[in-house]
Parts: C-alpha cells; sequence; structure tokens
C-alpha cells in the first residue's frame, strides 16, 4: 500500500503528509454552528493553497495524500503506512523535513508512534517532522487550520541551530515533543498539548527546547514498524469506582495480547483487579500500568508493590502507553525471530524510563 506514488521531486523541499482530521473540515453552516462538521473533507493541496500566498517563494513544498479520515477511526494498518511514508521520505535527501496534517483527536497516538519509530533517524539526520491540525474546520470564520499549517512548515524549514531533528507538535502558536502530545480539553484551540509531562510546551521559540536534548539523547534506537496485521492486540481498561474483576477475566483466551491499566490516582487499580490481573500475568498478557488523571507520572512499585512482570508506564498517558506496549511486544517478537532473547519489558523500559525535564 502506497500513497498517491509521485514521480521523484528533483529540488530541495518539505514534504507536508495529509492524514486528514478537522483542519480538512468542512462545516455545513460555518457562521452559525462551526462545530457541526465533518472531518476529512478537503484534500491536502486545497489546504496549501489557502497559505500559498504566505509561503516564502523560495521554499518548495510537495504535498502527498496519504489518508482524508476523521482520526478517531485512525487504524494500525494506517499508523505502519504513515510510518513507512515518514522512513521512506527521511531517506531521501531532497526532503528537509516533514509536516503532516493530523485530526487532534489521535494525534497523540501518532506523535509517539512516530517517536518511536521514526524519532531517531530523523534525530540522526537533522531533520524535523512536525504533526499539526486544527480545533475548527477550514471553512470556519476564525479557522485555526491555516495559521498551524504554516507555523508548522516554517518549523520543518527552519535552521537547526537550536531544535535538533526529530518529531514535533506544532499547534496555537505552541509546540512540544510529539510524544507529549495529549489532547485533554474537548474544544481548546491547543487542546492536544494541554498536558505535557516529560516537557512543557511552549512557543514557538528554542527556548523551550533546553530538555529536548536530554529526551533525544535517552533514546537509542526505533523500533521496527509492525507490517499492517502484525499489531498485537491491546486493550485500554479504566480502574474506577465499583470495577469488577469480570472486566479483566473476560480478556482471557480471546486473543488479547497485552493490557493497559488507567488506574486511579498514582496508577493504583481496584483491588477487585487483583486475582484476575495475577491470572492475566500467568496466561502470559503483558501488564502496564498508567494513571486516569491524565497528568504526572507513575513510578514502578508505588503505591504498592507491581505484580511481577507489570510494568510502569512513567510519562506515558494509556493512549501513549498502549502504542509503546504494542510496539515492544512487536519488537521483542521481531528480536526473538533473529535469536534475541529480549521481552517486551526490555523494550518498554527503553521508552517509559526517560530523564526527567521541565
Ligand atoms: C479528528 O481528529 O479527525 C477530528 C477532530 C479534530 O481534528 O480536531
Amino acid at each position: 500500500m502506497s500513497p498517491n506514488p509521485m514521480p521523484p521531486e528533483k529540488t530541495s523541499h518539505i514534504l507536508v503528509l495529509g492524514m486528514g482530521g478537522t483542519i480538512a473540515g468542512l462545516a455545513s453552516n460555518p457562521g452559525k454552528d462551526p462545530l457541526s462538521y465533518k472531518a476529512g473533507e478537503l484534500g491536502i493541496e486545497a489546504l496549501l493553497e489557502k497559505i500559498q500566498e504566505d509561503i516564502p517563494g523560495e521554499l518548495k513544498l510537495v504535498s502527498r495524500q496519504v489518508a482524508n479520515i476523521n482520526s478517531r477511526n485512525l487504524t494500525e494498518p494506517l499508523l505502519s503506512l504513515l510510518g513507512q511514508t515518514v522512513m521512506e521520505s527521511l531517506a531521501n535527501t531532497m526532503v528537509r523535513g516533514i509536516v503532516i496534517t493530523h485530526g487532534t483527536d489521535t494525534m497523540e497516538e501518532t506523535g509517539v508512534f512516530l517517536q518511536l519509530t521514526c524519532g531517531k533517524y530523523a534525530q540522526n539526520l537533522g531533520k524535523r517532522i512536525i504533526i499539526t491540525g486544527a480545533m475548527l474546520p477550514a471553512n470556519a470564520p476564525e479557522a485555526d487550520g491555516p495559521s498551524n499549517l504554516l507555523d508548522a512548515i516554517r518549523w520543518a524549514s527552519t535552521p537547526l541551530d537550536n531544535c535538533p531533528g526529530g518529531v514535533y507538535g506544532v499547534m496555537a502558536g505552541r509546540a512540544c515533543l510529539a510524544m507529549d502530545l495529549s489532547k485533554r480539553h474537548a474544544t481548546a484551540l491547543n487542546a492536544p498539548l494541554q498536558a505535557s509531562p516529560s516537557s512543557s510546551a511552549g512557543l514557538i521559540n528554542p527556548s523551550w527546547l533546553f530538555g529536548v536534548k536530554a529526551v533525544q539523547g535517552a533514546w537509542s534506537e526505533d523500533l521496527p514498524i509492525p507490517k499492517g496485521e502484525e499489531w498485537p492486540w491491546v486493550e485500554i481498561l479504566t480502574s474506577h469506582a465499583g470495577s469488577r474483576p469480570e472486566t479483566i477475566a473476560r480478556w482471557f483466551g480471546g486473543g488479547v495480547e497485552g493490557l493497559v491499566l488507567a488506574g486511579s490516582g498514582i496508577g493504583g487499580f481496584h483491588d477487585a483487579w487483583l486475582t484476575p490481573l495475577g491470572e492475566a500475568a500467568k496466561q502470559g498478557i503483558a501488564l502496564v500500568r498508567t494513571s486516569r488523571t491524565g497528568g504526572g507520572l507513575t513510578y514502578p512499585d508505588i503505591p504498592e508493590k507491581d505484580l511481577a512482570g507489570c510494568m510502569a508506564s512513567g510519562s506515558l498517558s494509556a493512549p501513549r502507553a498502549r502504542i509503546a506496549l504494542q510496539l515492544a511486544i512487536n519488537a521483542a517478537k521481531q528480536a526473538n525471530l533473529v535469536g534475541k532473547s529480549l521481552t517486551w519489558q526490555d523494550f518498554f523500559a527503553r521508552i517509559a524510563v526517560l530523564p526527567l525535564i521541565g
């Protein structure tokens, strides 16, 4: 599967990949009700046309439509396609940087996916991948998409002095590491940058980047991109008042390979889950513990000693921990195939245990 193959571009350029989202959305009555709209209606070319006169003449842009969806419908094979497209494009010496227009609902997942699979390669090449989107559809009177897209293109194409290559998110005049994107507000214009536990989002200005090199220094290698159907099945379960043992037990024997437990507070879960989680671990189901609060860190053995084999998620929110666990399970399988005896925990530890900056 390959998005619109294009003849090779022979000049240095910024590649803009369209994934859909509200930035490409249209409202039927934008003046009266801009929040009633359909995402993924306009193609990437049409979005670029809206900002054409603000693009410096010497800056060459090339666009490709990878998908045009509402990102709540994002699939794992589509993530694989995006990852492969990004890897191939990074390898192209004519590509200076990459901008991705994406729905904000699951930018969190795509951000961490790209960081974990392409981040080191981008960093080594000194190229930036910038994810952006919008909270208002393209035809809303106050549409935020054009300025976000322009910021992303500028950020992808500015010299590297203060900002290393890597994967970033840009919205509403602010930026963060893509692995810190997390939509924690339904409507705010900077919704995907609402909670950034391992580094604070900052104005698009290199001053916030003081901690980026520390995080990137901890990144030793990219994890393999699972092929479309190779993605392990991992679910997120939330602990809450009245949690039942059956919530865990009903996944036994059905093909689930991992569970991310979104615990309360500091990542503890309901005692009703203890016995079935012990059984899950015995059955080889990978267990990761995180916090449903949406902020802060989840530490190993706090508030109680972890069940054998269960890992704390560090700064990873539940959606991010889920992608990280899927990639870690897949990486362990690939390593085992070539005779390396590594476990998913070996890979997950490299992701979850990062230096604290802020
Ligand atoms: C989507 O995620 O595709 C819709 C919502 C948005 O982009 O803000």
